[in-house]
C-alpha cells in the first residue's frame, strides 16, 4: 500500500503570531527535542480558551473556582507574615493568565494598604489583554498601579520587571508563579535558579503546584493512553503549523525518568513542514513512528518540590494544600 507522503507550510497566521526569533526557536525544538514549545501556545489563538475560561463574576453566573484560583487568596494574611511587617508589597507575576488567582490576594494588599503595585510579565499580548480587562474589571480606579509588560521571564526580561525603581527600599516583592507554570518547563530548576538569584532576601517566591500525592494518580501513569486525555490547546501549535490531526495519534503518559506527564503526538504518516526563515527555508521531516511532545508537567511529590527549591537556593516558608490535597501553595524565600 502506498503511504501517502504530505508536504506542508505553516498556515499564514503562524507568521503573524510568531516572531522570526520564535520560528527559529520553533524549529529548532522540533528538530533538537522533537517538541513543540508549550509556552508559545498561549499566542495569538491559543490565547482564546483562557478567555473562555474566564466566566462573568456576577453570584449568578460565578465560575466554579478551582484551588489554583483560591488558594493565594485564602492564605493571604499568612504569606503577609512572611514579609518583614509593615512592608510594603509589589506583586510581580510570572505569567498572569486571566489574573484569577491573584485578584483575591490584590485586594488584601489594598485592603491592607499594603500595595506597593503590581506588575506582570507574559510571553503572549493576547493573554496580556485579558489580564487588563479583568483587572479593570475588578478594580475600577486602579488602573495606575498595574503594569503589563510582554516578555519571556526566563530571560533577562525578568530583571526588568523585577526593577524597583519608585518603590522604598523597604518594599518587598511578592513574586508569583502560579497554575503550575514551573513544572511545564522542560527544565524547572533553571527557572528557579533564574528566578531566585533576582530575588532580594525579603522577597518571597509564591507557588501553585499540582503534585503526586501517591493517591488518585491518573491512570495513564501506568500505561500510555492513546487518544487522551488531552487539552485542544495542547495541539494549537501544530494545527498553525498545517498539521492535520488525521495524521498523527495524541498519547498521553508518564515519563518515568524524568518525573514528567505529558502529551504527544505520534505520527502515522510521513509529513513534511517547510518554514520560511528569513530569505532561506527550513523543512522538518517526521516518520511514522516519530513523536513530537506537546505538553509536559513535572509530576513530583512534596518532598521533591522542596528538595528542588533547596537545591535551587530557597527556603519554604509556607506549605499548604487545597481541598483537593494535589494542588498547593508554596511559599519560599532565598535561603541565603
Ligand atoms: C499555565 S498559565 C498560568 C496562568 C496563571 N498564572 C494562572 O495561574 O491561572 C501560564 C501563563 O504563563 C505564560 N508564560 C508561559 N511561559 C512564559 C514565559 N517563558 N515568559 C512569559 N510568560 C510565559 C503564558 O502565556 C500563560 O499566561
Amino acid at each position: 500500500m502506498d503511504v501517502q507522503q504530505h508536504s506542508v507550510s505553516p498556515r499564514d497566521d503562524f507568521y503573524r503570531t510568531y516572531s522570526a526569533a520564535q520560528v527559529d526557536a520553533i524549529v529548532d525544538s522540533l528538530v533538537q527535542r522533537g517538541e513543540f514549545p508549550y509556552e508559545l501556545t498561549y499566542l495569538g489563538d491559543g490565547s482564546e480558551m483562557w478567555r473562555e475560561a474566564e466566566t462573568p463574576s456576577d453570584a449568578e453566573h460565578s465560575p466554579m473556582l478551582s484551588d489554583f484560583d483560591t488558594l493565594l487568596t485564602s492564605h493571604a494574611a499568612r504569606l503577609l507574615a512572611v514579609a518583614p511587617s509593615a512592608s510594603p508589597v509589589r506583586i510581580v507575576d510570572l505569567g498572569p493568565g486571566t489574573t484569577r488567582p491573584v485578584r483575591g490576594l490584590i485586594r488584601h494588599l489594598l485592603d491592607e494598604s499594603r500595595l506597593a503595585g503590581y506588575r506582570a510579565i507574559d510571553i503572549s499580548a493576547q493573554i496580556l489583554e485579558l489580564a487588563r480587562q479583568n483587572l479593570g474589571n475588578d478594580f475600577p480606579g486602579h488602573a495606575g498601579r498595574f503594569e503589563l509588560c510582554r516578555g519571556d521571564f526566563t530571560g533577562p526580561d525578568l530583571a526588568r520587571v523585577l526593577a524597583a525603581e519608585g518603590d522604598g527600599a523597604d518594599t518587598v516583592r511578592f513574586v508569583v508563579l502560579a497554575g503550575g507554570t514551573l513544572y511545564n518547563f522542560a527544565d524547572p530548576a533553571r527557572v528557579l535558579r533564574h528566578v531566585c538569584h533576582s530575588l532580594r532576601d525579603d522577597d518571597a517566591l509564591l507557588l501553585t503546584l499540582r503534585i503526586d500525592t501517591g493517591v488518585d494518580r491518573p491512570p495513564f501513569m501506568d500505561q500510555i493512553s492513546v487518544g487522551g486525555p488531552y487539552k485542544p490547546q495542547q495541539l494549537a501549535g501544530l494545527d498553525l503549523l498545517a498539521v492535520d490531526r488525521s495524521w498523527y495519534v495524541t498519547e498521553t503518559g508518564f515519563d518515568r525518568d524524568r518525573s514528567d506527564v505529558f502529551v504527544r503526538v505520534r505520527f502515522l504518516e510521513p509529513v513534511t513542514v517547510t518554514f520560511a526563515v528569513g530569505d532561506d527555508q527550513r523543512a522538518v521531516a517526521f516518520e511514522p513512528g516519530d513523536t513530537v511532545l506537546v505538553w509536559r508537567y513535572l509530576y513530583h511529590d512534596a518532598a521533591a518540590v522542596a528538595d528542588q527549591l533547596g537545591r535551587c537556593g530557597l527556603r519554604v516558608r509556607l506549605f499548604e494544600h487545597g481541598q483537593d490535597k494535589q494542588v498547593v501553595l508554596v511559599a519560599a524565600t532565598p535561603a541565603r
